[in-house]
């Protein structure tokens, strides 16, 4: 082994990770975002808890983790982002990563939004006192749900917003050095708040409730098929994969460097992140009353409702404080990681200097997530009081970037690296360096496992979305949420693929220098 400046001057000048370390931090800080605390809590109880740890370990193992390593490979020897890298492959396959890139791009609008929300949250759980007026009256942060409802009705989202953007530009700017120094910095403050928070959970009242609700499984659910595709577009979404950024990381690699061993750990980690969150936020729930809502509970409500909402013994502001604080810096690192993959992309492609880039992408993203701070009420919405438009895009957007925007772009991912590079070479390529070796058949896992899983997914969503129309999970779909029937259900989806595929059929047909 060679040390690492020694491959580094090989390389074109492109940033690198200082240490390995470096590189597994990074990928952990992007997988271990808001998810934890706002989609891995969402999604189990809209699905009504139970199994759910368990299909997720399932599918983690028979599509994330092989997506991951892919997505590794494809980095580590192409040495280019997303779009590049695929071209690589096959001339075509640039327009699959761009498409990526500008389906995560919508993702990264509005979950910078939901840091913004969080920013706000901190700064009013920092003032004991300080009321927000709004439609429900003056409210505090723990007088939940009106506290979040004048939220979402007021232009504070805009600063929150703002704010964001700000941290992620600074970060952002210094490249992989920022966002090394950051994550490293986040790392240990994360981990000791959220292990926290479980303990202290468990000695609510009502902690077992919680428990039971999180843990208990119940067999019949192994047969609802919903609980496997969200399985498998939960694990995308947790794992950024599908999304351009484990190419991008992989690609500031000085070597290959122990693909595989990075691939496990940091899915384990992210993995272990989140299920230390759903043992606090669960029992945190049924203490404030708000476990076995209806199927469909707001996405929004553990994290910004039922968490706040305890929080008025003396002393909880601080508590609420350390919570919304751990929110933004969850979200920042994750945000930071598609900027970055964009960022890449655009400099491979383009050439541009990195500070214009980067002032460029960030602007683009900020302005994407202008609508999602939309105030206006949105009157009509059969069965919904008090949304706003900002809202009820965000939640119909969000379930198409997520249960179809990540799986396809994995499908396809999977699809061309396993037939056209090769399940083979991928495995030889993991194997060049570590000590954790992958036997040789491990590349039908590539080729065939992982996407038949895939393609199962996606059967099951489009099954209980367009053929049975049984959704529980899905804004739009689920009566539950905003009412059947809006018609935007359909609206918004088709405005949205038709705008993914013009915009990454222009950047992959305009010229570049690469
Ligand atoms: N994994 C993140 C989470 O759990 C989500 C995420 C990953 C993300 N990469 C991202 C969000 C890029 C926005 C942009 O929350």
């Amino acid at each position: 082994m060679s040390p690492p400046e020694e491959s580094l001057e090989k390389g074109v000048a492109r940033e690198a990770w200082i240490t390995r370390m470096g590189f597994i931090f990074a990928v952990w800080g992007s997988m271990t975002g808001l998810g934890n605390v706002w989609n891995w809590p969402y999604r189990v109880s809209s699905l009504g808890g139970g199994p759910f740890v368990i299909i997720y370990v399932i599918m983690l193992a028979l599509v994330g983790i092989p997506v991951v390593l892919t997505e590794f490979v494809l980095g580590s020897t192409t040495r280019r982002g997303f779009p590049g890298a695929l071209k690589r492959i096959n001339k075509n396959g640039e327009f699959l990563g761009w498409f990526c890139l500008c389906n995560a791009a919508v993702l990264t609008a509005f979950y910078c939004v939901i840091i913004g929300w969080a920013v706000i949250y901190a700064g009013y759980a920092a003032v004991p006192g300080l009321v927000l007026d709004g439609p429900m009256g003056p409210a505090l942060f723990t007088d939940q749900p009106f506290f979040f409802v004048n939220l979402l009705f007021s232009p504070l989202l805009l600063v929150g917003l703002v704010i964001v953007w700000i941290i992620i530009f600074v970060i952002d700017y210094f490249g992989t050095r920022g966002i090394e120094r950051a994550v490293m910095l986040f790392f240990p403050i994360l981990w000791i708040i959220i292990i926290g928070m479980a303990i202290w959970a468990f000695m609510l009242p009502g902690a077992s409730a919680g428990l039971n609700f999180y843990l208990n499984p119940d067999p019949t659910q192994f047969l609802n098929t919903e609980m496997w595709s969200t399985a498998v577009s939960l694990s995308f979404f947790k794992l950024s994969a599908g999304m351009g950024i484990l190419t991008a990381y992989a690609s500031y690699l000085p070597r290959k460097g122990e693909l595989t061993n990075s691939a496990i750990t940091t899915s384990l980690l992210d993995t272990t992140f989140a299920f230390t969150a759903g043992l606090a936020i669960f029992p945190i729930a049924a203490f404030a009353g708000l476990l076995l809502a209806p199927p469909g509970a707001s996405t929004v409500a553990f994290a910004f409702i039922a968490w706040p909402g305890v929080m008025i013994f003396p002393g909880g502001n601080i508590l609420g404080v350390i919570f919304f604080i751990m929110m933004v810096f969850l979200g920042i690192t994750s945000a930071v990681s598609l900027v970055e993959a964009i960022v890449t992309a655009v400099i491979d492609k383009f050439g541009w200097p990195r500070s214009r880039t980067v002032i460029v992408v960030v602007l683009l993203i900020f302005g994407m997530g202008l609508p999602f701070v939309n105030w206006i009420e949105a009157p009509g919405l059969a069965g919904a009081t008090d949304v706003t438009w900002g809202l009820f895009l965000l939640d119909v957007v969000d379930y198409y970037v997520e249960f179809y925007g990540l799986v396809i772009v994995g499908l396809f991912l999977m699809l061309i690296m396993g037939w056209v590079y090769g399940g083979g070479k991928i495995v030889d390529d993991a194997n060049e360096s570590g000590d954790f070796k992958l036997p040789g058949w491990y590349k039908w896992f590539i080729k065939i496992v992982a996407p038949i899983g895939i393609i199962i997914a996606l059967s099951f969503i489009v099954l209980n979305n367009f053929i049975l129309g049984t959704a529980s999970v899905g804004a739009g779909f689920n009566p539950g949420i905003y009412g059947a029937g809006t018609g935007y259900e359909f609206i918004i989806p088709g405005l949205w693929i038709v705008i993914l595929v013009v915009a990454a059929f222009i950047l992959w047909r305009l010229k570049g220098v690469d």
